[in-house]
């Protein structure tokens, strides 16, 4: 067994908790994760009430799990900084109550940049957050304006400045590109701008038009033009070039780290399918082959809750066969590849065409390879 087998093993063992927070100040036009704004929910479901709905969800859960030790926790959202520090500590507490966090736990919150002061990263950082991710998104403010982004660019080095000051040892900063009107030079800028505040992780995602996003409806109507393929690409390799001189790595297709302790732990443990239970409106969970969600809206989640049932809507039963498949998906983006022996289809023909390389018992994305995932993905299941 390789040293990457073996991480791979344990990260297929370890036990994640995500927490879903379903608001945002504004409603971004390109995005279609489940949050509302403040107008959108009424009685029931508001954010002052949020963390005591979660919280009963949470005890319900650790009923249904029994005993384990969560090694890794990701507030997510919406935008978590939405609820004050006080609510997101309080929360954080009812897990430890109810499971227990391992020692070492990787606590992660995302955060909106103009959503944090001193203050409230001081009271997540001493209330056992280890980690935080802002969305930074662009440097461009054209290309900001294009997302529905509301925070001045200027913010994000003082927030990031805040978190080193609080002791965040671990601060992320995502980005997207392929925004339409977005040039190389304002990507390159972006990238920039973000490895000057030196983060120990990059996430870099290209935009995605998701239907029935405002977004989709102006490319739809004609209003702004996506870009290209080979532009995309460009991007993405400039990236990639440009966080590797500064000494971020990757490790998966769209996420690189300063070394293997700054990677993501929660998101490891989803690439290898380990356990996770999530809290909150829509939030998925998945343990040993069992996957489930939570209905969608926060009033029904609530009121589901609060007369003692379960939020959840739906679920199914993995057999092997899918399984598999989803293991060649996940595992294929990252660094350390997939295990051959695993795959349906004969990598040999695109070992050869350079999109893929062998190293020890796996094959793993070449650069080249990286650009085409998804048709890989395809030849390989
Ligand atoms: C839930 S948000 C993170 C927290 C915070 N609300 C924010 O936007 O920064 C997670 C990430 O998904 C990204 N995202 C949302 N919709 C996307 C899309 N259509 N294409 C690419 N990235 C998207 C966001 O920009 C953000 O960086
Ligand atoms: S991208 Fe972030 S801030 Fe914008 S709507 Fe989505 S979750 Fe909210």
């Amino acid at each position: 067994m390789t040293a990457e087998g073996a991480t791979a093993r344990e990260w297929g063992r370890s036990f994640g908790l995500y927490l879903h927070v379903p608001f945002c100040d504004v409603r971004c036009g390109y995005c279609d994760f489940n949050t509302y704004t403040s107008d959108e929910l009424g009685e029931g479901a508001t954010r002052a009430q949020y963390a005591d709905s979660a919280l009963r969800e949470i005890d319900l859960a650790a009923r249904t799990t029994g005993p384990r030790e969560v090694d890794t926790v990701f507030v997510g959202g919406g935008t978590p900084t939405q609820l004050a520090s006080a609510e997101l500590v309080r929360m954080l507490r009812g897990i430890d109550r109810a499971w227990g966090l391992a020692p070492d736990a990787e606590v992660t919150t995302e955060a909106n940049p103009d959503s944090v002061t001193p203050a409230s990263l001081a009271e997540l950082r001493e209330g056992g957050f280890t980690r935080i991710s802002f969305g930074m998104q662009s440097a461009a403010p054209h290309v900001l304006a294009m997302l529905d982004r509301t925070h001045d660019p200027a913010n994000v080095p003082r927030a990031v400045r805040w978190a080193r000051e609080a002791g965040f040892e671990q601060v992320s900063l995502d980005l997207i590109y392929g925004t339409p009107t977005e040039s190389i030079q304002d990507w390159r800028r972006s990238v920039e701008e973000a490895l000057s505040m030196e983060p120990d992780h990059v996430s870099a995602y290209a935009l995605i038009v998701e239907d029935g996003t405002a977004f989709a409806r102006k490319v739809r109507r004609g209003e702004v033009t996506m870009p290209d393929d080979d532009e995309t690409a460009d991007k993405y390799l400039l990236a990639d070039d440009l966080f590797e001189q500064a000494g971020l790595g990757w490790y998966e297709l769209s996420n690189w780290a300063r070394d293997d302790d700054a990677r993501c732990r929660h998101n490891l443990g989803y690439w290898y399918s380990g356990d996770w239970w999530g809290i909150g409106p829509g939030a998925h969970s998945h343990l040993d082959g069992e996957r489930w969600w939570n209905i969608k809206h926060p009033a029904a989640y609530a009121q589901r809750l609060a007369s003692g049932g379960s939020p959840r809507a739906d679920g199914e039963t993995l057999d092997e066969d899918i399984r598999a498949l989803e293991d060649v998906m996940l595992r294929i983006r990252l660094r350390e590849g997939i295990e051959t022996r695993a795959l349906a289809g004969d990598p040999a023909p695109m070992i050869a065409e350079g999109l893929l390389t062998a190293q020890d018992d796996r094959v793993v994305l070449t650069r080249e390879g990286r650009l085409l995932a998804d048709h890989v993905v395809r030849r390989l299941t």
